[in-house]
C-alpha cells in the first residue's frame, strides 16, 4: 500500500482514500445497507481514509459514516468539512467561516458521526466576509480542545493558503485535480508544496466522466446533480469525449481500465498527493484501490500530460 504523509505534521494516509459523498447526495440513488457493506470492504482492503462533509445529504452522509465508524473508530482516518450551509431539506444557504459557526459545526459533526474527534477538519469553501485568520484561529482552538487533530482547507487560493498557514499549520489542501481539472497545478499546488502542505485530490475521476462510463446524459439518473453541471451538457459530453478516448487508448495498451489510468495519472503528480475517488460499487472500489500499483511509463505520462494541457475542456468545473 502506498502511504502519503500529508503536511509537515505527517498525517499518514493511504494514497487512495474513499470519497463518500455520492453515497448520500448528488449522484443519484443509493442504498444504505450497500453503502455500509462497501465501507466494510474498503476497511478490509486498507482503504481507511474516508472523506465526508456536513453538507453531503445534507447531514445524512455523516450519519451513515457514524454507523460505519461504530466500534472501530481508531482504524479510520476520518475527514469532514464545514462551511457550506444547507437547510435540512437541502436548500443552499451560503457560506460561513465565522468562528462561532466553525465551533458549532464541529460539535454537530462530532454528534452525527458519534465520535470524540475528527482526524482532518476542512473548511469546505472560504468565506470572503471573514478573514481566514479568524476561521483558522477558531479551528486551532478546536485542535487545542482535542476535537480535531489536523486542519485542512478546500479550494483555497495560494494567498489564502499562505495566510492560513501562518495562523496554524495546515495539513492538507483538498481541491479538484484530474486530467480535465488541472488549473491547481499553476500556482496553488506549488504554494502548498512550498509551505509543506499535503494535497488531497477530489473528483480524481472527473466525477466519473474519465472512466468512460458516461457517454451521454441518459447514462445519469434523472435527479443526478451532474446534469446541471456545465461539463455534462450534451455539447460538453460530446466534445470532452476526446479526452476520454485518449485515456481509453492508453488503458487498452496497458490492459487496465480507463479509471485506473486516470487515477494513476493523478497519483503520478507527486508523493505528496492522495486521491479520494468516490464510489458505491465494490468492483470500482477494488479497481480504484489497485490503481496505486499501476505505474505509467514516461511516454504514457508525456502523452497524457501534453494532451490534457492543450485540450480545451468544454464547460466550467461548476
Ligand atoms: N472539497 C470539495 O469541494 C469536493 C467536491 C466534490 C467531491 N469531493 C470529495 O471527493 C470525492 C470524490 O469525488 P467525486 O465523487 O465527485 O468524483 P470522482 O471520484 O471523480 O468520481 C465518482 C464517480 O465515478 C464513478 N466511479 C468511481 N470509480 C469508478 C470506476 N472504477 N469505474 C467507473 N466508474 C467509477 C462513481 O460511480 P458510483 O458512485 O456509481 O460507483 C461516481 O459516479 C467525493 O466523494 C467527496 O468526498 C470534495
Amino acid at each position: 500500500m502506498k502511504i502519503v504523509k500529508l503536511g509537515q505534521q505527517g498525517l499518514s494516509v493511504p494514497a487512495v482514500g474513499l470519497g463518500c459523498m455520492g453515497m448520500s447526495d448528488f449522484y443519484g440513488s443509493s442504498d444504505e445497507a450497500e453503502n455500509l457493506k462497501l465501507l466494510d470492504e474498503a476497511l478490509e482492503l486498507g482503504c481507511n481514509f474516508w472523506d465526508t462533509a456536513d453538507m453531503y445529504g445534507p447531514f445524512t452522509n455523516e450519519l451513515l459514516l457514524g454507523k460505519a465508524l461504530a466500534g472501530r473508530r481508531d482504524r479510520i482516518i476520518l475527514a469532514t468539512k464545514f462551511g457550506i450551509k444547507r437547510s435540512e431539506d437541502g436548500k443552499w444557504l451560503g457560506i460561513s467561516g465565522s468562528p462561532e459557526y466553525v465551533k458549532a459545526c464541529c460539535d454537530a459533526s462530532l454528534k452525527r458521526l458519534d465520535i470524540d474527534y475528527i482526524d482532518l477538519y476542512y473548511q469546505h469553501r472560504l468565506d470572503p466576509e471573514v478573514p481566514i485568520e479568524d476561521t483558522v484561529g477558531a479551528m486551532a482552538e478546536l485542535v487545542q480542545a482535542g476535537k480535531i487533530r489536523y486542519i485542512g482547507l478546500s479550494e483555497a487560493s495560494a494567498e489564502e493558503l499562505e495566510r492560513a498557514h501562518k495562523t496554524h499549520p495546515v495539513t492538507a489542501l483538498q481541491t479538484e485535480l484530474s486530467l480535465w481539472s488541472r488549473d491547481v497545478e499553476d500556482e496553488i499546488l506549488p504554494m502548498a508544496r512550498e509551505l509543506g502542505i499535503g494535497f488531497v485530490a477530489y473528483s480524481p475521476l472527473g466525477r466519473g466522466f474519465l472512466t468512460g462510463a458516461i457517454k451521454k446524459r441518459e447514462d445519469l439518473e434523472e435527479d443526478d446533480w451532474r446534469l446541471s453541471n456545465p461539463r455534462f451538457s450534451e455539447e460538453a459530453i460530446a466534445n470532452n469525449q476526446r479526452l476520454v478516448e485518449k485515456v481509453e487508448a492508453i488503458a487498452k495498451i496497458k490492459k487496465v481500465t480507463p479509471s485506473q489510468v486516470a487515477l494513476a495519472w493523478v497519483l503520478s503528480k507527486g508523493d505528496d498527493i492522495a486521491a479520494i475517488p468516490g464510489t458505491r460499487h465494490a468492483k470500482y472500489l477494488k479497481l480504484n484501490w489497485s490503481s496505486q500499483n499501476i505505474v505509467l511509463g514516461e511516454e504514457e505520462k508525456k502523452v497524457l500530460d501534453e494532451f490534457s494541457s492543450t485540450f480545451i475542456v468544454v464547460g466550467e468545473r461548476y
